[in-house]
């Protein structure tokens, strides 16, 4: 089958012929229609999850399309079935791909360019917020990189669960117009940004920040926690060193720090991926939550595509087109 992929750590995006995968027990085969694309794959290029293998890796966390196998001890999927599905082991650029049962979902009524940029995003934002972040009726929420996949969604869901005032930082003034439209109350530049949630939360700070920056932006999300405030980090995207936290001023000051790690999650707590991946794509099916697909590419592209997420370009959800 035709896959696309890469063989050294920030190499070239190339074709790559790869036999076609067999669904082990409790997994089904996915015939791709379509890939959505996510930061994790510019991090899997960049090295973080560490080398390829030496016929190189196919990245891609999300994909949709019909099933063409089902494994052993998997009930509810037929051949045929038109699924979404996350996909912790990767191989989402590539004509099948196979993926455990209990991540994929039937997409309904759903675009199938829309539900392949969905169950990543969806389980992460919801996880984010339910899970690790204990998000409460009323809580004020900060959300870096507001107009990206998981921060258009996040806000949305977290509306959905109640959440009052929400607040998105973003790069650029452009980013800032685009990513007001998902719900937020108000977006604003990330330069400065603690100053202007002081201000705008009338100085109490906020209940939940969602960072998946990093860095600076990481120590001064920190500064602007309301008392029992929650600081849930998932992402490194400006690769920045990892900031070194004393414990005393968290308890000096009632405030926590988590973390949110889908991978770790399907690992340890698989269920809960799937309750939270369900949970989000009802919101979606009942019109509460809305995912923006701002392009689609042919599958060749993929490089150009995850050189644009590299960059910080994107808005929105790209996908790939097989
Ligand atoms: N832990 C998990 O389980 C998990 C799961 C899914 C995603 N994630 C993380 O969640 C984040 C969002 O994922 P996504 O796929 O939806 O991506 P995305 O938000 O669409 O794209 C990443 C965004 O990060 C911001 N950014 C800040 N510094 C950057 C830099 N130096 N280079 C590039 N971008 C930079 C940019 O927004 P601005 O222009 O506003 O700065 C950029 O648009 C990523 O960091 C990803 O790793 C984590």
């Amino acid at each position: 089958m035709r896959a696309f992929g890469f063989k050294e750590i920030n190499g070239e995006i190339v074709e790559l012929e790869r036999p076609v995968p067999e669904p082990l027990v409790g997994e089904v085969l996915i015939r791709v229609s379509h890939a959505g694309l996510n930061f994790a794959e510019v991090q899997h290029r960049r090295g973080d999850f560490g080398e390829p293998e030496p016929d190189g890796d196919v990245p891609g966390l999300e994909a949709a399309g019909v099933i063409a196998a089902v494994g052993a001890e998997v009930d509810g999927f037929d051949i045929g079935d038109e699924v979404t599905a996350y996909l912790p082991n990767f191989g989402g650029y590539a004509e099948y791909a196979v993926a455990p049962a209990a991540f994929t979902y039937p997409i309904g009524d759903l675009d199938p360019v829309i539900a392949a940029g969905a169950p990543t995003v969806l389980t992460t934002a919801y996880g984010l917020l339910a899970g690790t972040g204990r998000l409460a009726s009323g809580d004020t929420v900060l959300i870096h990189a507001a107009a990206g996949g998981v921060g258009t969604v996040a806000v949305q869901i977290a509306k959905a669960l109640g959440a009052g005032q929400i607040i998105g930082t973003v790069s650029t003034a452009d980013k800032a117009e685009y990513a007001q439209q998902f719900g937020y109350d108000e977006v604003i530049l990330r330069t400065g940004f603690a100053e202007r949630v002081r201000e705008l939360t009338s100085g109490r700070g906020v209940d939940l920040v969602l960072d998946s920056v990093g860095g600076e932006t990481r120590a001064d999300s920190l500064e602007v926690l309301a008392v029992f405030g929650r600081l849930a980090a998932f992402g490194d995207a400006g690769n920045y060193p990892d900031l070194t936290l004393a414990v005393r001023p968290l308890w000096k000051s009632n405030k926590f720090v988590g973390g949110f790690n889908i991978g770790d999650l399907a690992r340890r707590a698989p269920e809960l991926v799937s309750k939270f991946g369900r949970a989000a794509l009802d919101l979606v099916a009942a019109k509460q939550v809305r995912i923006d697909v701002t392009d689609v590419l042919p599958l060749p592209e993929a490089g150009v595509a995850l050189d644009r997420l590299a960059a910080g370009t994107n808005r929105g959800k790209l996908v790939l087109a097989l």
